[in-house]
């Protein structure tokens, strides 16, 4: 189990592609999913978070929103493929509900982290990629690619300056599983950098597995 955090634009998404077919080609199944969203239930809840203005969404319904489309796709998707032998690749975990409804929007962490453990059955991925940019980067990135700005991606710049530091905060906290990237890299160098922490990652875990 891989997840990729870091802000809007960040370059998750194109990573996690990234990933997905590298190891798709050496013969790894492999799938990719999205949090929020993911399932059918959890597309819909992504819908209401994400682009429907006209809803006023108070911080703690948004984080039980984010948190009830994850336990779905915990339940639905992540766990069965696991236990298909499937590696998941998620784009975006509960990480980001600590950095943007913890950070971001002051909803004290242990209240995160114990309903993120409920949700989620205390599921922790093997290694979390977090890829970090500078704001000012990100932003012109998702203009260049035209992209308008969601629900979230309308805050303030402070707000995002928060959930960087939330980030930080979550791969300081656990340097065992996260690994920071330099996310103003080009695209090639990144993946191929992500791909050998994976390969190796995957290698030990078998050692791990095989070991007497
Ligand atoms: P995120 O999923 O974090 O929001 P995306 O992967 O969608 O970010 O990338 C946002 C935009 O930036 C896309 O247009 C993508 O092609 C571009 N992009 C991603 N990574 C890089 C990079 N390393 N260098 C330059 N542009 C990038
Ligand atoms: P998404 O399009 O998946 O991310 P990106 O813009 O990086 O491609 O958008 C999801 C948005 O929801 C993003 O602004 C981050 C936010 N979010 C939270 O606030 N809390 C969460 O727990 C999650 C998973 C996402």
């Amino acid at each position: 189990m891989i997840a990729f955090e870091g802000i809007d634009g960040s370059g998750k998404t194109t990573q996690a592609m990234e990933l997905s077919k590298r190891l798709e080609e050496e013969g790894i199944p492999n799938e990719v999913v999205r949090d929020p969203g993911g399932t059918r239930l959890g597309e819909g809840v992504r819908e209401l978070l994400l682009h429907r203005s006209d809803l006023i969404i108070r911080p703690l319904a948004e984080f039980l929103l984010f948190s009830a489309s994850r336990a779905q796709l915990i339940e639905e998707k992540v766990t069965p493929m696991i236990q298909a032998g499937k590696t998941v690749i998620l784009d975006r975990y509960f990480y980001s509900s600590i950095a943007y409804q913890g950070f971001g929007r002051h909803i004290p962490i242990d209240e995160i982290e114990s309903v993120s453990r409920f949700a989620t059955g205390g599921l922790l991925p093997d290694i979390v990629f977090l890829v970090e940019l500078d704001l000012d980067t990100a932003m012109k990135r998702r203009e260049d690619a035209g992209r308008q700005a969601d629900r979230m991606e309308d805050a303030e710049i402070r707000f995002f300056k928060d959930v960087i530091s939330g980030f930080k905060e979550c791969a300081r906290r656990d340097p065992g599983r996260f690994v920071i990237v330099d996310g103003s890299a080009p695209i090639v160098n990144i993946s191929e950098r992500i791909y050998n922490d994976v390969t190796n990652r995957i290698k030990n875990l078998a050692e791990e597995r095989n070991a007497p």
